[in-house]
């Protein structure tokens, strides 16, 4: 029997060593950690349950019968993160340069049917030359075979990506189909074609990390959700971005030991928005005074900056954030913000996770820029989002509130459960100077007639009141009092149902 033992032994030290010795040493010298390594980071110390460790490709071209490598440039299984299960890929770089192959495909396909059956979350990391060049259509093949998967999972469980080397052509589509995708800066960089290609085809040259780096994804193209240093800290953030996620669309949000005191007050929130109305404040304050122990994993936080986007925890439950942020284009709303925002509300309902929204916005941001840029149909997509919402939706009103804006900002209209707005607020169809010089164009010429009107204007419309008198706010709320009231009104919320009518499915304005 011994032998039999000592045999698998060597086969699986054999298999462990993937493409060889020198490229993992080469894969050390660029920063970079192997994917065996990576999984060791990422799961519960001796957790890691592997499959398909013997698969070797099938391809008999250019010699490549000769070159069979176990494993096959993927490593694929399951363990657990904090005690909870997930299943994992990683692509080993040092096997063909971790390029895809029809077996290869294959190993990635039996995980992401495992992790549907198991309601279990899938995390990919990434690290890839594309398509195996040998292989040819039996690699777009499977590259097809794992996006149909990627798009059946969506909504089920959540998928994430990350990206920790090249990954380019048929690999950026699987990520791009996921829920969230981090990039490791430097060493990582995401592109359908390369540099080579670029330069033939339009004659720019650029650098890989010009064309597709983190830099690039996390600031101007949004495909990315979050940039690290290496490859440790991208991977001690996911496990702690796992804890934020349930397993599935049906298990509700992950609940934790919670020590934070549910009355807690902070004083400091009610000076937080400024005597002068134009003067900003970080709403940033608000969230991490509200959240358990100051907790909150930031989704985008390059991207838009002028609304953010996130989860904290609230009583131990995992809850989404959303926030205009006055530091940044006083907090406007324009195509890009309402886009991360739609995309992160939708997240939230498809997983049951309730949504927090922190109000204070004055408007859409006008402009050619933004109307040929779509402005109107990106902004649909939050109001949209919104809308379809059925997860608890908890809305506080810090300032202003102003026009479209206040209807998109997760207005009782559209469907929020609990609208709170501070004493502070202003809700209005625009500020006091553009009103009154439309209702009052009449008085322009006048001075001391239009600071009457002014304030005027100011003292009837710019607070809470006029829609706490119609219902539109269910209560007018003191500052420091905030965690409290949002704690006790998602504690209520926990039981909410609400049925919409039967459709295949929407139509959102993509
Ligand atoms: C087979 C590949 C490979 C590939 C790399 N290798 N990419 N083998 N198919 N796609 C192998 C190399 O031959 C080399 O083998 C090893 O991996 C490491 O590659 P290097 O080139 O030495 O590494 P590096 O200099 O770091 O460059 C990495 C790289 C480059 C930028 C990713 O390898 C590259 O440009 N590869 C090709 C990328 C590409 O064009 N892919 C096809 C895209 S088309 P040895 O034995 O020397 O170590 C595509 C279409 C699918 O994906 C569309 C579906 C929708």
């Amino acid at each position: 029997m011994k032998p039999v033992l000592d045999k698998l032994e060597a086969r699986r030290a054999e298999a462990r060593l993937g493409g060889g010795e020198k490229r993992i040493l080469a894969q050390h010298k660029r920063g970079k950690l192997t994917a065996r390594e990576r999984i060791e980071l990422l799961l519960d110390s001796e957790s890691f349950e592997e499959f398909d460790m013997f698969v070797e490709h099938r391809c008999a071209d250019f010699g490549m019968e000769k070159t069979k490598v176990p494993g096959d440039g993927v490593v694929t299984g399951w363990g657990t993160v904090n005690g909870r299960k997930i299943f994992l890929f990683a692509k080993d770089f040092t096997v063909f340069g971790g390029s895809l192959s029809e077996a290869h495909a294959g190993k990635i396909m039996k995980v992401q049917d495992m992790a549907l059956e198991m309601r279990a979350p899938i995390i990919g990391l990434y690290d890839s030359g594309g398509a195996r060049i040998q292989e040819g259509v039996a690699s777009l093949g499977g590259y097809a075979e794992v996006f149909k998967r990627n798009v059946i999972a969506s909504g089920v469980i959540p998928q994430v990506s990350v990206i920790m080397g090249p990954c380019a052509g048929g690999d950026v589509y699987s990520p791009a189909m996921t829920d969230f995708i981090f990039m490791v800066r430097d060493t990582s960089y995401m592109f359908v074609t390369g540099p080579d290609v670029v330069k033939t085809v339009t004659n720019e040259v650029v650098t890989a990390d010009e064309l597709g780096g983190a830099q690039v994804h996390t600031t101007r193209s949004s495909i990315a959700d979050g940039a690290y240093d290496n490859d440790v800290e991208a991977i001690l953030q996911v496990r702690r971005l796992l804890d934020f996620l349930p397993a599935n669309n049906a298990e509700g949000p992950p609940e934790w030991p919670a020590s934070d005191p549910l009355e807690r007050t902070e004083a400091a929130l009610d000076t937080l928005v400024p005597e002068n109305p134009n003067k900003p404040y970080d709403i940033k304050e608000l969230i991490l005074k509200v959240v358990d122990e100051g907790d909150f994993f930031e989704i985008q936080e390059s991207f838009a900056k002028n609304i953010i986007t996130g989860f904290g925890r609230i009583a131990g439950r995992s809850t989404g954030f959303i926030a205009n942020q006055p530091m940044v284009l006083a907090g406007v709303l324009d195509a890009d913000a309402s886009r991360k925002a739609a995309r992160f509300v939708r997240f939230c309902d498809a997983f049951e996770i309730p949504i927090v929204t922190f109000v204070d916005v004055p408007g859409f941001l006008p402009g050619t820029a933004q109307e040929y840029g779509g402005l109107i149909k990106h902004g649909a997509k939050l109001l949209f989002a919104y809308s379809q919402a059925t997860v608890p939706l908890v809305t506080v009103i810090t300032r202003k509130a102003f026009g479209g804006a206040y209807d998109v900002m997760a207005s009782k209209h559209i469907g929020a459960d609990i609208n709170y707005a501070w004493p502070t607020a202003q809700i209005a169809v625009m500020g006091a100077k553009g009103a009154v010089e439309i209702i009052f164009r009449a008085d322009i010429g006048d001075p001391e007639k239009i600071a009457k009107r002014t304030k005027e204007y100011e003292e009837r419309f710019l607070s809470p009141f006029v829609a706490a008198e119609r219902g539109y706010i269910d209560e007018v709320i003191m500052p420091h009092s905030t965690r409290r009231r949002i704690a006790r009104a998602l504690a209520m919320l926990r039981t909410k149902r609400v049925e919409r009518p039967r459709k295949k499915h929407d139509n959102i304005p993509l």
